[in-house]
């Protein structure tokens, strides 16, 4: 057997599926594609995380739109947070040119075009579907990381929630948060005092600050009402192919912060609403998270611990992560070790800080005597990529460098046009665009607090009355009293819902 008989042989039987697989590309030794050493993952696997990683233009996003359709096939819904916003053409066929009839040639995979079914979703006002959480939703814990708050502060922070929880007071956005800060430093002074003790004016003044400061990150947009529910994630169209969910973040960027918080919170949603899986033939859903450096940016040690723990307790439920970044080095040692599926686009070396970070790169890969992996990580063309996967026993298969298939829908973006067609037919941007603002601690507390002045007047009225009659003064009811009065008149009308993102500090307690 010559050099190149024993790589085919070792792609084809590392690379064996006995269930369904995805078809990523063809292999390559010493610079050439194979027809007959086909690259496959199995479905079975796909639950156990991976890294896209590449300089930019080398081909990451492609290789996710490779993934996403044939997963969506499957009848997979996907998840793609989309920083650049440059995915939507997944949503129309793609065109056969000649670069891509040569490169399927080459990997001996027949090409076809298609289109797959895509909800465009949104955290600003961009158009699409709302996303939404409540802050009650989020939970303390939470909130106060969102708002980078220290252990004192964070501590204000719970008694607050507790407050509201105690009165059935629903806290849905940053309105009614500020208003339960303003009642505590004024009307309310006494009233929670008493019951949760005392809290510092200047505390509830930098908790205030911050809350201003998230307003400005367009905070104000992501907290209220209607609260996405999770399972418009996991939809099948009438073709029996998977929903493609574009989360467009394009304007995330900048908020390093407001994003990693943001996808904890969603993996532990996601993480709290599905069953356990044990080990199933194929995923429930698969989540690419582009740009993935941006949520380990600025994040502090706990945060990165918690996206650990979750990352590594989702993969019961069936649910995939996938980090795509340039540099695997963006991504903590603790994840990265967690990874099953590897696809290493090319590096580039300008300084000797690179060439460093290579030389780990490479040495992190399983050694192959076909190949020079550091050499490889360098010279990997556009489109191209070093492959290790887990096979269906969970075995890390032989190293592969892989010339990728083309995607089969269009490679650039949809048009404005085909954005609004795409929105106007879709159902859940219907569902989530009314804007509801109902009763919230906002309404309560302002109505609590003419309450207190009524009742503060009459009680006046009634003083002077008294005085005129009889010139002896009585003793009124204390504030508190009247308070608890009143507290009850509001609030039997409401209720108050805790919602799901509030399984992370349970989860995340232990
Ligand atoms: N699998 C592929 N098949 C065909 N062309 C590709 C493939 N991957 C990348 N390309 C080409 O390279 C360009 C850059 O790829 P892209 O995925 O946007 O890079 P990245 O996300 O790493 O910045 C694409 O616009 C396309 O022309
Ligand atoms: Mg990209």
């Amino acid at each position: 057997m010559n050099r190149n008989e024993k790589f085919i042989e070792e792609i084809n039987q590392g690379y064996a599926s006995k269930g369904a697989s995805i078809l990523l590309g063809g292999a390559i030794l010493d610079k050439t594609p194979l027809a007959d050493a086909h690259v496959k993952i199995p479905l079975k696997t796909l639950n156990r995380h991976g890294l896209i990683a590449g300089a930019t233009g080398t081909g990451k996003t492609k290789t996710i739109q490779v993934l996403s359709e044939q997963l969506s096939s499957f009848g997979i819904p996907v998840l793609m947070m989309d920083i650049k916003g440059d995915f939507s053409g997944i949503a129309k066929e793609g065109e056969e040119k000649s670069f891509i009839t040569e490169r399927h040639q080459k990997i001996n995979i027949p090409y076809q075009t298609a289109s797959f079914p895509v909800e465009l979703l949104s955290l600003s006002e961009q158009s699409g579907v709302r996303l939404r959480a409540t802050i009650s939703e989020f939970g303390p814990v939470l909130f106060s990381r969102i708002l980078d708050l220290n252990d004192t502060q964070t501590g204000v922070v719970a008694i607050i929630f507790k407050y509201c929880d105690d009165n059935k007071m629903p806290l849905l956005d940053l309105k009614d948060f500020k208003k339960v800060i303003n009642y505590i430093n004024e009307e309310g002074k006494e009233e929670i005092t008493e019951s949760y003790g005392k809290i510092s004016t200047s505390t509830t003044g930098i908790i205030l600050r911050k809350i201003i400061e998230l307003e400005q990150q367009g905070g104000e947009l992501f907290f209220g009402e209607m609260s996405f529910d999770i399972n418009d994630l996991m939809r099948i169209d009438e073709n029996g192919k998977g929903y493609v969910n574009i989360l467009r973040l394009t304007d995330i960027q900048d908020k390093p912060k407001l994003f990693s918080t943001f996808m904890l919170s969603l993996l532990a949603e996601v993480y709290q609403q599905m069953p356990e899986k044990g080990d199933a033939e194929q995923p429930e859903l698969v989540i690419f998270i582009d740009e993935a450096h941006l949520i380990f940016k600025e994040a502090s040690k706990t945060l990165l611990e918690q996206i650990e723990t979750i990352v590594k307790l989702i993969r019961s439920k069936g649910i995939g992560i996938y980090f795509i970044t340039q540099n695997p080095m963006d991504v903590p040692s603790g994840i990265l070790a967690q990874l099953g599926l590897k696809i290493q686009h090319a590096l580039r070396a300008f300084t000797a800080k690179d060439r460093q970070e290579i030389k780990q790169t490479a040495d992190n890969y399983p050694t192959s005597e076909f190949y020079n992996t550091s050499e490889v990580l360098t010279s990997l063309g556009i489109g191209e990529a070093l492959v290790t996967a887990l096979n269906e026993k969970g075995i890390p298969t032989p190293l592969a460098a892989t010339m990728l298939r083309a995607p089969m829908s269009r490679m650039d973006v949809l048009t404005e046009s085909e954005i609004q067609e795409i929105n106007n037919k879709s159902k859940l941007v219907k569902k989530y665009s009314e804007n509801i603002d109902r009763e919230s601690a906002y309404e309560m507390l302002n109505k609590k607090i003419a309450d207190i002045e009524a009742e503060n007047n009459k009680k006046e009225a009634e003083q002077q009355e008294s005085k005129q009659a009889r010139t002896t003064q009585r003793q009124g009811p204390s504030t508190t009293e009247v308070v608890g009065k009143s507290v009850l008149k509001v609030l039997t009308s409401t209720t108050f819902i805790r919602g799901a993102f509030g399984i992370l500090s349970k989860i995340l307690k232990k």
